[in-house]
Parts: structure tokens; sequence; C-alpha cells
């Protein structure tokens, strides 16, 4: 008997390529969400699931689904996915990390810079019809070059970011729960500093943190107060790792000079404070958004799941413990 696979939301046909291959897959080809009563029905009788940050994958998903060996998540992160109620069941959750790191420090950098130099602002001004002349003081913005970076969270993607920030000739701090060997801080040309010092002394500070209950509003009213009134707050984790009300309290009372947001607390909702403001830049969470690195989440989603229905270990579990009791 073939495995059956469900794929909950339209990926890019390599990976449909991979599943069909190994099983008999039901594919919701439609980048709408399946409400939870037919996500329920539909992997009832699956022994694998492709799913995205989208699908909220709970116990209650996973209780309909009594054969469910594999979620396969295209993303890195995995908070849409109740994590220790798959291990209880002994369902292997897999997801998508390195091959995104690159795309999404590079659009981290992006927004920093747009932020910094008021792209979108700039833009705006000028479609809107409103340049007049060259001015001397006509959207001025930030200096990047020479400047700190914070980096809040020293994971692939915030070491991408110091990467590129080095470029620049740019300072770069950090702070993370745990401090890297001071042979990579050498290498890398980072210093580790307390939390209190990388919110004060950031010119730009980005996070890439993932979400957690401890990371949930880790940036709120109480940082924004640290920040210098010339600094530029970049996210490209997860929105509910910054307080929104208080960010944009912040950037209208110039507690901040401006910000680059890829995420925010309820996608696709946005603070309606926050879409009244100029002085920052906004994109609907297009960090890993190349095509290529897309296609290789999705295909890489497929290998993940492929693995555990041939009974192997997949490339990057999530839960590998529940592999151990195997
Ligand atoms: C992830 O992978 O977690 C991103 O948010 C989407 O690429």
């Amino acid at each position: 008997m073939k495995p059956r696979i469900l794929i909950t939301k339209h990926v890019y046909p390599e990976a449909v390529a991979i599943l069909e291959s190994v099983g008999d897959v039901q594919y919701h080809d439609t980048s709408v969400s399946l409400p939870a009563a037919e996500l329920q029905a539909a992997v009832a009788d699956k022994h694998a699931m492709v799913c995205q940050l989208t699908d909220h994958i709970d116990a209650a998903v996973m209780d309909s689904a009594s054969d469910l060996k594999v979620i396969a998540n295209v993303a890195v992160g995995f908070d849409n996915i109740d994590i220790p109620a798959a291990t209880e069941r002994g369902i292997v959750v897999t997801n998508t990390p390195g091959v995104l790191t690159d795309t999404t420090a590079d659009l981290a950098f992006t927004l920093l810079m747009a932020a910094a130099r008021r792209i979108s602002e700039a833009d705006r001004f000028l479609r809107a019809g409103r340049w007049q002349q060259w001015e001397i003081d006509l959207l001025c913005g930030h200096d990047i070059h020479g400047h700190t970076l914070g980096v809040l969270g020293l994971g692939r993607i915030g070491r991408g970011m110091a990467q590129r920030a080095k470029g620049f000739g740019m300072r770069v701090i950090y702070h993370d729960q745990v401090r890297a060997a001071a042979a990579e801080e050498q290498e890398w040309g980072i210093e580790f500093v307390d939390r209190e010092s990388l919110f004060s002394e950031s010119d730009f500070l980005s996070i890439h943190v993932p979400l957690t209950d401890s990371t949930r509003h880790a940036v709120g009213k109480a940082e924004f107060e640290r920040m210098k009134p010339t600094a530029v707050l970049v996210n490209t984790s997860r929105g509910p790792v910054v307080d929104e009300v208080a960010l944009a309290a912040a950037l209208e009372n110039g507690q901040i000079a401006s910000a680059g947001l890829d995420v925010f607390e309820a996608e696709p909702t946005v603070e309606p404070r926050l879409l009244a403001l100029e002085n920052l830049v906004l994109v609907p969470h297009i960090g890993s958004a190349s095509i290529k690195t897309r296609t290789r989440m999705c295909t890489m989603a497929a290998e993940n799941a492929a693995a555990v229905l041939a009974g192997k270990r997949p490339p990057n579990p999530v839960n590998p413990e529940v592999l151990a009791e195997e």
C-alpha cells in the first residue's frame, strides 16, 4: 500500500513530483488555508502532511489523523505547530533550515538600508508628483557605514546579517542566551554585549530570535525607551516578538527613528497605527522569497516527508527525540 500524503497549500511543482514518486498525494493547490474542520478531514487518513506557517497544526489536527507519521513544515520556523503534542504522539516534525539563511539575511539588510535611507517614503514622494527640485535636506536619512549593528539572536540568519554589516564597515554587537566561542567572535568580528547595552548602543537593531513563550513581546516599551532616537529597528523573525502597539508609539513620539518590518503580530493584519506612519518600511513576510530559495524549501520539506515514510531519519527533524524512541 502506498503512503497517503496531504499537501495543505500550493507549493513549487518540484516538491509535488517528489511526493508523488513516493505516495498518493492529495494536493490542496491553493494559497487559501483549509479551515480547521476541513484540514482535520483531509489529514484523517494520511501518513504525511506537508504544511506551511499559515497552517495551525494543533493537537486536534494530530488526533484526527491516527496514521500520521510526519509533519513537514515548509519553513525554518515552526511556531505554527504544537511540537510537544507531536512528540507525545510520536509524530516527527521537520523544518527547512539553512537554505533560506542568506536570502533572509539579504532581505533584513535590505530593510535596514531602506529604512535608514527612507526609500519607501522617497518612492511614494516621487510617484505622488511632489518632487520639485534638488534640496539640501530633502529626504535625508541616516548613514549605515561606520555605525553599529546590534543583532538580537546569533543564529544562522543573525550571523548572516553580521557578515553583511562587516562589508559596510559597521561595528557589530550581539546578544544571545548563549555566547559564541571567542574564536568565532574574532573570526566574524562581533562583540557580545548584555541585553541592555544591545538596545542602548545599537544604531540598527535586527531581530533574529525564534518565537517562543519567552520571546513573545521581547521587544517592547522598555526596550524602545533604551534605544537611541536615531535608531532603526529591523524584524524578519516573527511578528509577535515585537509589541506592535509599543513600536507604533515609539515611532510616533520619536523614541526611535525608523523601522523595517517583514513580519507582524497578526498576519496579514497590520497595526493601523503603523500603516499610518511614513517612517517605516513594511513588506509582507517575504524574507525567504526568492524563487530559488522557496523552491528549495518546498523540496526540502518533501524530502523530509519522504525520508520518514521510507523509515529513514529525515534530514531536518525538529523533535529528534521521536526518532530516538523508534
Ligand atoms: C520561515 O521559514 O520560518 C520564514 O518565516 C518563511 O520563510
